[in-house]
């Protein structure tokens, strides 16, 4: 049995088909790519799967349970955590303090006095471990929204960390990342992978999906459209055709979508 099943989930906002039957399930302990031109439908599957939509049909199964029109705190505490295409971190907190944010998930007005409770060693151990997971220590006591924004995506994933996921949803952690940052993230996530956390990645960046992933399932227009190893998915006419060859094209000199 798979972490996560998606079954022929379909999503529509009026007219409009998101989602057309998408089926798919993780490579447990592993890390799938889901890529895909922009407006494939990649964000909203994230967003069904995490209790921010309810999809129209289909089922999404955790550990073999249907979780479809859960709540998104629901989802979190049963191990699913995510990250946002957009960085949300709370930019007149330090990345410390973003990091217990996520230990004690609190409402953002009582943030403060929750903070002020929670000064004992155990949560701050903990915080500081999650900070040297994604090598975020020396930046510790620096306010969030003055990173630059390769280390705010950082803090995102010590943030979702926090959640104690078995599954973590990444929604383009790469973008507008430089290569070498891009390099030293692709370097945490397979750390990730290795302490056995199940990952799901969207990706834009082709080369860093396919040297991260060990399965790739490509979304045009709300459909699969090649699901395989990266190698066979690069190979393929109908990816190259629907994405690599556009996306070619389009990347010189450009790594955000
Ligand atoms: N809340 C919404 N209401 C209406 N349309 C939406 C909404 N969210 C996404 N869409 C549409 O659904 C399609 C898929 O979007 P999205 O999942 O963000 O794509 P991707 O992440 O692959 O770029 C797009 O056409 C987008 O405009
Ligand atoms: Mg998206």
């Amino acid at each position: 049995m798979s972490l996560l099943r998606v079954e022929a989930v379909t999503m529509r906002f009026g007219g409009l088909v998101a989602l057309d039957r998408v089926s798919l399930e993780t490579v447990d302990r592993g890390i799938l790519g889901l890529i895909g031109p922009n407006g494939a439908g990649k964000t909203t599957l994230f967003h069904c799967i995490s209790g921010y939509l309810r999809p129209t049909a289909g089922r999404i199964l955790y550990r073999g349970r249907p979780i479809q029109g859960k709540r998104p705190h629901q989802v979190v505490s049963l191990g699913i955590a995510r990250t946002f295409q957009i960085v949300r971190p709370f930019s007149d907190l330090t990345v410390q303090e973003n990091v217990v944010s996520g230990l004690g998930k609190p409402i953002y007005p009582r943030l403060r006095a929750f903070l002020e409770r929670t000064t004992r060693p155990p949560i701050q151990e903990r915080a500081a471990g999650l900070m040297a997971r994604m090598d975020l220590g020396p930046w510790a006591q620096v306010r969030a929204d003055t990173l630059p924004i390769g280390l705010q995506r950082r803090l995102e994933i010590a943030r979702a960390l926090a959640t104690e996921p078995d599954l973590l949803l990444l929604d383009e952690p790469a973008a507008g990342l430089t290569s070498g940052e891009a390099e030293s993230l692709a370097r945490l996530i397979r750390g990730l992978r290795d302490q056995g956390i199940t990952i799901v990645l969207i990706e834009h960046n082709m080369r860093f999906a396919m040297g991260l992933c060990d399965r790739v399932v490509v979304l045009d227009r709300g459909k699969v459209l090649a699901e395989g190893p990266p190698e066979a998915i690069q190979r393929n006419e109908a990816v190259i055709d629907a994405y690599l060859g556009r996306v070619r094209g389009q990347d010189e000199g450009r790594n955000e979508g």
